[in-house]
């Protein structure tokens, strides 16, 4: 068992935008997350993940930079930032910055200077190719943000590549120049005092040379073989870890989407320098269906848990999980895998309580903690994110849905049920800003806020700070090994962790009926200590658990 600072911390998410406003435009800032720094360290959170706060014309709320060395206007300055930073750091809390190098903005400096003529030096930063002869773009990829993932661009008269919006050219990594350009970036920040960062869509940098085709009948093709886990990946993060990262004290996930567990390890066995972890997104599919996300497929524990499971074993011994079930891009936990109506405070608990003790380092997602769930807006105008809008106007124009439909669609699964605004109080615009939110408000706000969470010791908010409290009194919870219990409950899920002498029971209940429970010997027979749960523990049935119920037990003979 190797200590870690990154193994034992528990990370908390800033969607920026949706956290804090501080002067009254409605949209967050960084002296809003400064207003809320307390309330953080009363959180106890280690971590903060800083979704990008860089100069961006946000056609992508901020994932499309156009300038990695300053701030974006609407957050607010340099000088607040390196406030903030330090208000964090003597709060004991670390700062992970968001760091987006697959693609820039259309709008950088090296895209402007990229597309000028075929022959300007940055043309090489950015992937560049002629039609096919019928004009046609050079192969059939889609974007993950409907339509094509090529642009014609006027100028020289060839297409660029996009797997995100129009206006999110990717960058050529191929290019030795563009990657010491971004190193020099890394330390830079680095040097200013930033303690990690989180890299988006990571492993989509290597692209398969030749840029062929991808599979599928129809105009797009699925070119996802040919771009995920690429064939020089791996190469890249060694490099980028001798390069930077091995230079200081630092914390690094990527996010990868497509990530296998074999590519998983190989990304963060720390015998290789590359990454400490990465984010895996099978879980986040279990409730897809063949066409994507969209396509809404009810998800059932065995599938959820037959993923968590392999992910637990795949990583027990090399490299290390990352836990999440939300975050920015993702709907909320407690309205997809929980019951946002009648349980939503226990079922909220019970997933707070499998994302506390599964082996990994956990992820909490801005309002995560309050038990913050999905939105329905009424109409289409009040939506604001791209892919949502892009899918929408697709499917709409081009295929003529059926506008019910893509409506539920949105509502189960649209990025924007992650960023209408923190729900600080019961007051106008829930606290968030004394002005207008750029995105409307969550209507539950004077039920569910930070304020009558933190007066009230049974809310979501207090036993998020209970299990984070354990974690640090508890390695166990930390660094036991998992092992799975009842592997065809219908609606429990078990598990133990052990570490020396110490061994911990985990029972959760994902069903809103109380849910019969029989544990394998020697587990039934050994006496229990209960550690944490959602319920009171008069009433604690030994062969039932209650609707969502999750109890953690230290074991004993
Ligand atoms: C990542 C981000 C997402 C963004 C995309 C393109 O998936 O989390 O918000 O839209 O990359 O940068
Ligand atoms: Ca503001």
């Amino acid at each position: 068992m190797e200590r870690a600072f990154w193994k034992e911390a528990v990370v908390y998410q800033i969607y920026p935008r949706s956290f804090m406003d501080s002067n009254g435009d409605g949209i967050g800032d960084l002296r809003g997350i400064i207003s809320k720094l307390d309330y953080l360290q009363e959180l106890g959170v280690d971590v903060v993940w800083l979704s990008p706060v860089y100069q961006s014309p946000n056609d992508d709320n901020g994932y499309d930079i156009s300038d990695y060395y300053n701030i974006m206007n609407e957050f607010g300055t340099m000088a607040d930032w390196e406030e903030m930073l330090e208000g964090m750091h003597r709060r004991g809390i670390k700062l992970m910055m968001d760091l987006v190098v697959n693609h820039t903005s259309d709008e950088h400096a090296w895209f402007v200077e990229s597309r000028s003529s075929k022959e300007n030096p940055y043309r090489d930063y950015y992937i560049w190719r002629p039609g096919k002869e019928d004009g046609r773009p050079p192969n059939n990829w889609g974007s993950f943000f409907s339509g094509p993932a090529w642009k014609k661009d006027e100028a020289a008269g060839e297409y660029y590549l996009h797997l995100f919006s129009t206006k999110q050219p990717d960058l050529n990594w191929d290019n030795p120049k563009l990657r010491t350009s971004i190193y020099d970036m890394m330390k830079f920040w680095l040097d200013k005092g930033v303690d990690g960062f989180r890299m988006d869509v990571i492993n989509l940098i290597s692209k398969v040379e030749g840029l062929p085709d991808g599979t599928g009948e129809g105009e797009l093709g699925d070119g996802s073989p040919h771009y995920m886990n690429g064939p020089h990946v791996h190469e890249y993060l060694h490099e980028m870890n001798q390069e930077v990262l091995s230079k200081y004290d630092v914390m690094t996930v990527g996010e990868m989407p497509g990530v296998t567990i074999e590519e998983a390890v190989k990304y963060t066995d720390a015998a290789r320098e590359e990454l400490q972890m990465v984010f895996q997104f099978e879980h986040m599919h279990v409730d897809a269906g063949e066409q994507g996300k969209w396509e809404l497929a009810p998800w059932t524990l065995h599938k959820l848990r037959d993923i968590l499971h392999k992910w637990q074993m795949g990583l027990q011994h090399h490299g290390w999980n990352s836990l999440y079930l939300n975050n920015h891009d993702q709907p909320r936990m407690v309205s997809r895998f929980g019951n946002d109506g009648e349980y939503r405070v226990q079922s909220a608990k019970m997933l707070a309580t499998l994302l506390h003790t599964l082996k990994g380092t956990p992820y909490i997602y801005q309002g995560e903690e309050l038990g913050m769930t999905n939105v329905k807006f009424g109409s289409i105008e009040e939506y604001k994110d791209i892919e949502t809008l892009n899918m929408y106007k697709d499917r709409m124009d081009r295929l003529g849905g059926d506008q019910k439909e893509i409506m539920e669609s949105i509502y189960a699964k649209g990025r924007d049920n992650a960023r209408t605004p923190m729900q600080w109080n019961d007051g106008p615009q829930a606290g968030f800003t004394s002005g207008t939110p750029w995105i409307s408000i969550n209507p539950n706000y004077k039920e569910i806020n930070a304020a009558q969470a933190v007066q009230d010791p049974d809310s979501v908010f207090h036993y998020y700070k209970q299990l984070i409290a354990l974690r640090k009194q508890h390695l166990v919870m930390v660094y036991g090994d998992y092992e799975l219990l009842l592997p065809d409950h219908e609606f429990i899920y078990a598990y133990t962790r052990t570490l020396d002498q110490e061994q911990w029971l985990i029972t959760l209940n994902f069903s809103g009926a109380p849910a019969f429970l029989e544990l394998p010997e020697p587990y039934e027979s050994a006496h229990k200590e209960r550690v944490i749960g959602n319920y009171s523990e008069a009433g604690m049935e030994p062969h039932f658990l209650r609707p969502y119920e999750a109890r953690v037990c230290r074991l004993s003979k």
